[in-house]
C-alpha cells in the first residue's frame, strides 16, 4: 500500500507536465488552424509561417531584411500578401487611395486610417505631426504648413545656395590635399544636416565647416533604430525583461539626449528676435492664426520631427543616385551633358532653372522609384467594420500598408523594373504600360510629406551643381554599395566612396 502511494505521489508532477504539454500542444495547434483557416484574414495569400507567427517578419526586422523579404512574398503571391498574424502589405496603384487618401469620392464618409500606434510612438518631448491624432494633426499641419508654402520656400533659396556653395567649396578643398575616393553619403549628411539646422535654429551644425559628423547626427541615426525595438516591444513585452541584452538601450537613451538637445536649440531660436527667413519666424508669425495654436511643448516635439524628416531623407536619395549613377555610365553621360550644356556657368544655377531639366527630373524621380529613402510601408490600422483595400476586403484593427520599395520593384508595375532607366519618365512608348502612380515615395493624401517641395528644390539643386563641377567614380570598395544596406525603419548606409574629379575649365 505504502509502495503505490510512494509511486502516485512520484507520477504526480509528471502527470502536471504530461498535461500541460498537452494542453499547450492542443493550444498552438488549435491556433495554427484558426489562424490558416478561420481568422478574418485567411482568405490573403502569404506564406503558412508568417500567417501563423509574427516571428518570421520580426527575424527581417531585426536583421535588416525587411524590404527584401516583403518583396519576395509579393514576387510570389502577387499585390496582396500577409506578412504577420495581423498585417497586410500592397504593391497595387490602388492601394494608395484607399489606405492614404482623402476620404472623398468612394470613401466619402469613412474614416481616415490612424497611424499604426505599434510603429508611430510619441517622442520623449510629447506628440508630434507624425504622431498626432487627426485632430492635432490637423491644428499642426495648419501652422506649420507656412513654414514650406512657395513664398516661403522661395526666401529660403538663399539658405540653400549658401550650403550647396560650402559643399562644393568644401569638397574642392579636400580634393586639392587629399586625393582619396570620398565617402559621398557623409558629404550629403553634413549639407542636408546644416540646410535643415539654419533652417530651424538660425545656425547650423558646422558638419560641412568641420567636414565631421556631429554627435547629435549620430544619435538621430540610434534613435531611427531604436524604433524597430518599440515595433517587438508592443508584440513581445517580455522582451524588455531581456534588458540590456536584447533592447538597445544605447539607442533609447540617446533619443532621450537628442530632444533634451532639440529643445534647448529649439527654445534659443525662439527667444532670438530675427525675421531671418527661416521656419520659426514663419511659424511664430501664423500661431494662434485661423484656430490653430501650438503650445511651446508642442513647438519642440515638431521641431524634433522636422530635424530628422529633413535631412536624413534626402541625403539617401543622394547617396543611392550617385551609386546608381557609377552603375550606369550612359544615364551618367546623358545628365553631365544636359547639366554642362545649360550652365555656362555655376553662378547660373538657381532654384528656377533646375526644375525645367528635364532629364534631371527624370534621374531624381527614377532613384525615388529604385530607391525611395523611406523603403518599408508606412502603416496604418483599418477602424471599426473593415475596408476594401484596392478590391480586398480587410478587417478592423489589421495593420496595412503599401510597401514602398516592393511596389518600385514589381514587374507588374514597371517593366524592367530591376533596370535604372529614366527614360520611362519621359514618356518613352517601351515603359507606356508602367503603372507609374504604384509609388508614391512623398505618400499622399493627408498625412503626406510636407517637406515635399523643399526636399525636390533641395535634391535638384545639389544635384545640378555636383554634376556640374565634379566628374564622379564609385570606388572598387563600393561597387556592391546596394548590397550592403540594411533597412533599419529607414536605410542604414555604409560608407559609399567615391573618386571625385573636378572638371577642368578654361
Ligand atoms: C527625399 C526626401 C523625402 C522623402 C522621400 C520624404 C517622405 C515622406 C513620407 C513617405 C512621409 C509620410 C510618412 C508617414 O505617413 O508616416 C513624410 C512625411 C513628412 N515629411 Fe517627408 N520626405 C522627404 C523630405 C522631407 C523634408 C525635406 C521635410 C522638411 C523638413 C519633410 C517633412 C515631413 C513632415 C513634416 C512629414 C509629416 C507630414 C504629416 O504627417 O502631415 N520631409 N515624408
Amino acid at each position: 500500500m505504502d509502495k503505490l502511494a510512494t509511486e502516485a505521489a512520484a507520477l504526480k508532477p509528471l502527470a502536471v507536465i504530461v498535461t500541460f504539454g498537452a494542453l499547450s500542444v492542443f493550444y498552438f495547434v488549435g491556433l495554427i488552424i484558426y489562424r490558416l483557416y478561420f481568422h478574418p484574414l485567411s482568405h490573403v495569400p502569404g506564406p503558412w509561417y508568417n500567417k501563423v507567427s509574427r516571428l518570421p517578419h520580426v527575424r527581417h526586422i531585426v536583421v535588416g531584411t525587411t524590404v527584401d523579404s516583403v518583396k519576395q512574398l509579393h514576387d510570389k503571391y502577387g499585390d496582396v500578401v500577409q506578412i504577420s498574424p495581423n498585417e497586410v502589405s500592397f504593391t497595387s496603384n490602388t492601394a494608395w487611395q484607399d489606405i492614404y487618401g482623402f476620404r472623398t469620392g468612394k470613401h466619402k464618409g469613412h474614416l481616415n486610417m490612424q497611424k499604426d500606434p505599434v510603429w508611430y510612438t510619441r517622442s520623449p518631448t510629447g506628440q508630434s505631426i507624425i504622431t498626432a491624432d487627426d485632430a492635432d494633426h490637423s491644428r499642426f499641419r495648419k501652422v506649420l504648413a507656412h513654414a514650406f508654402s512657395a513664398q516661403a520656400l522661395a526666401k529660403q533659396e538663399d539658405i540653400l545656395h549658401r550650403y550647396v556653395d560650402l559643399l562644393v567649396n568644401r569638397l574642392k578643398e579636400t580634393l586639392s590635399t587629399d586625393e582619396r575616393p570620398q565617402d559621398m553619403t557623409e558629404w550629403y549628411n553634413w549639407t542636408t544636416f546644416d540646410v535643415i539646422a539654419d533652417l530651424m535654429f538660425g545656425e547650423p551644425f558646422g558638419c560641412l565647416q568641420n567636414r565631421e559628423t556631429h554627435k547629435y547626427i549620430t544619435l538621430i541615426f540610434l534613435s531611427i533604430r531604436a524604433l524597430r525595438m518599440g515595433y517587438i516591444m508592443s508584440y513581445y513585452p517580455w522582451v524588455k525583461w531581456f534588458g540590456n541584452w536584447i533592447v538597445d538601450k544605447k539607442s533609447l537613451a540617446g533619443r532621450k539626449e537628442y530632444y533634451n538637445w532639440v529643445v534647448s536649440r529649439t527654445q534659443t531660436r525662439m527667444d532670438r528676435e530675427t525675421q531671418r527667413p527661416d521656419f520659426m519666424t514663419e511659424v511664430l508669425k501664423n500661431n494662434g492664426k485661423k484656430d490653430a495654436e501650438l503650445t511651446t511643448t508642442e513647438i519642440y516635439s515638431n521641431f524634433g520631427v522636422l530635424l530628422t524628416a529633413g535631412s536624413e531623407t534626402s541625403a539617401t536619395l543622394l547617396s543611392g543616385l550617385t551609386y546608381l549613377l557609377g552603375k550606369n555610365p550612359e544615364v551618367h553621360q546623358k545628365l553631365k551633358d544636359e547639366v554642362r550644356g545649360r550652365f555656362k556657368n555655376f553662378g547660373d544655377i538657381n532654384c528656377k532653372e533646375v526644375n525645367d531639366l528635364p532629364y534631371l527630373l527624370a534621374v531624381l524621380q527614377e532613384a525615388l522609384r529604385y530607391f525611395p529613402p523611406v523603403p518599408t510601408g508606412f502603416e496604418r490600422r483599418v477602424g471599426p467594420g473593415g475596408e476594401f483595400v484596392s478590391g480586398c476586403f480587410i478587417p478592423a484593427n489589421t495593420a496595412v500598408c503599401v510597401s514602398a520599395y516592393p511596389a518600385g520593384h514589381s514587374e507588374r508595375n514597371f517593366k524592367d523594373s530591376s533596370l535604372f532607366v529614366p527614360e520611362r519618365w519621359l514618356n518613352d512608348p517601351r515603359y507606356a504600360g508602367d503603372k507609374k502612380d504604384s509609388i508614391q515615395p512623398f505618400s499622399i493624401g493627408p498625412r503626406n510629406c510636407l517637406g515635399k517641395n523643399l526636399a525636390y528644390t533641395e535634391m535638384r539643386l545639389i544635384l545640378a551643381k555636383m554634376i556640374w563641377t565634379f566628374d564622379m567614380e564609385l570606388d572598387p570598395k563600393s561597387a556592391n554599395w546596394f548590397d550592403e544596406l540594411k533597412c533599419m525603419v529607414l536605410w542604414n548606409k555604409p560608407g559609399l566612396f567615391v573618386k571625385v574629379t573636378e572638371v577642368a575649365r578654361d
